[in-house]
């Protein structure tokens, strides 16, 4: 669930840059093309100002004409044009305000590298966060049908290890049934019945990958000397418990791991098959003086 929130403040920030991307971008367009006013025109619009101002009306063409024609017959006057401005100078556009010049290239050019830049890294995170539904590490992974799997730790000296999911697989004694049914959850329990131990291949004491001690017939561990008999269950050293486990399910005797759902080991003191160590130990006795 908080992955889908992560994911979602990330859509949610890529999508506001674009947008202050796009705003940035828009703004600096308008800008360039209003432009600026030749000054002999910024002059005829105060001078017009002015005069509306003081009340003074310029005549229009027509008034000059009329004035004009009477004058030529002999009556009337001409019209007084001496306050109308005289008219403006053509001033060719600067032809850089119309264009695009190569400050605002290399402004766009920028603006649009850095937006991809935003676009890729908001894809990545996704990409990243996304639920895999390939069936690796994270999604639900369909190992087999139950008995090929047992006849595979069979073949392996009691241990499976399926690099895909990172597990352990083993076999489980039906006759520890009814101790198991009393410690674990029925996501664990599904495998369990079906005669098949799942467990996360991380030791829950500081995370190193557990091996198997074929001597032993325990799971133990190279870096602080934890030891968990076939079934996970701790024997010896600083964990703080048996090793974790996925949820399992049975599906048309196939044999279903979702490795998106771990779940804790057993505590310890957890002793469902009651199997001791079959043989020397790889590890030895565990460091630190910690047992139990
Ligand atoms: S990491 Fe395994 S015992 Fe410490």
């Amino acid at each position: 669930m908080s992955g889908f929130f992560i994911i979602l403040a990330v859509l949610v920030i890529c999508v506001l840059a674009a947008v202050a991307l796009m705003g940035a971008i828009r703004r600096r367009d308008v800008d360039s093309a209003v432009g600026t006013l030749a000054r002999e025109t910024r002059q005829r619009d105060k001078a017009a100002r002015r005069n509306e101002d003081v009340g003074i009306e310029a005549p229009s063409g027509a008034e000059v004409e009329r004035s004009a024609a009477l004058e030529r017959v002999g009556g009337g006057s001409v019209a007084r044009v001496d306050d109308v401005a005289a008219p403006a100078v053509f001033v060719p556009p600067d032809p850089e305000t119309f264009g695009t010049t190569r400050r605002q290239f290399l402004n766009r050019g920028v603006i649009a590298v850095f937006g991809l830049g935003i676009t890729a890294f908001g894809v990545a995170i996704v990409g990243f966060l996304w639920p895999s539904s390939s069936g690796g590490f994270g999604s639900k992974i369909r190992l087999g049908s139950v008995n090929d799997l047992k006849s595979e730790i069979e073949k392996g000296n009691g241990f499976l290890y399926k690099p895909e999911g990172r597990m352990w697989l083993t076999n489980y004694p039906s006759t520890a049934l009814p101790k198991a049914e009393q410690v674990y959850s029925a996501p664990v329990l599904n495998s369990l019945k079906a005669g098949v131990a799942v467990m996360y291949q991380k030791c829950p004491h500081l995370g190193c990958r557990v091996p198997d001690c074929k001597s032993s017939q325990w799971f133990e561990c190279p870096c602080h000397g934890s030891q968990y008999n076939q079934a996970g269950e701790k024997k010896g050293g600083p964990a703080p418990r048996g090793m974790d486990r996925f949820a399992t399910e049975i599906d048309g005797g196939v044999l279903v791991v979702n490795t998106g759902q771990v779940i804790q080991g057993p505590p310890i003191g957890t002793n469902t098959t009651g199997q001791e160590a079959e043989g020397p130990n790889c590890i030895g006795a565990a460091s630190g003086g910690h047992s139990g």
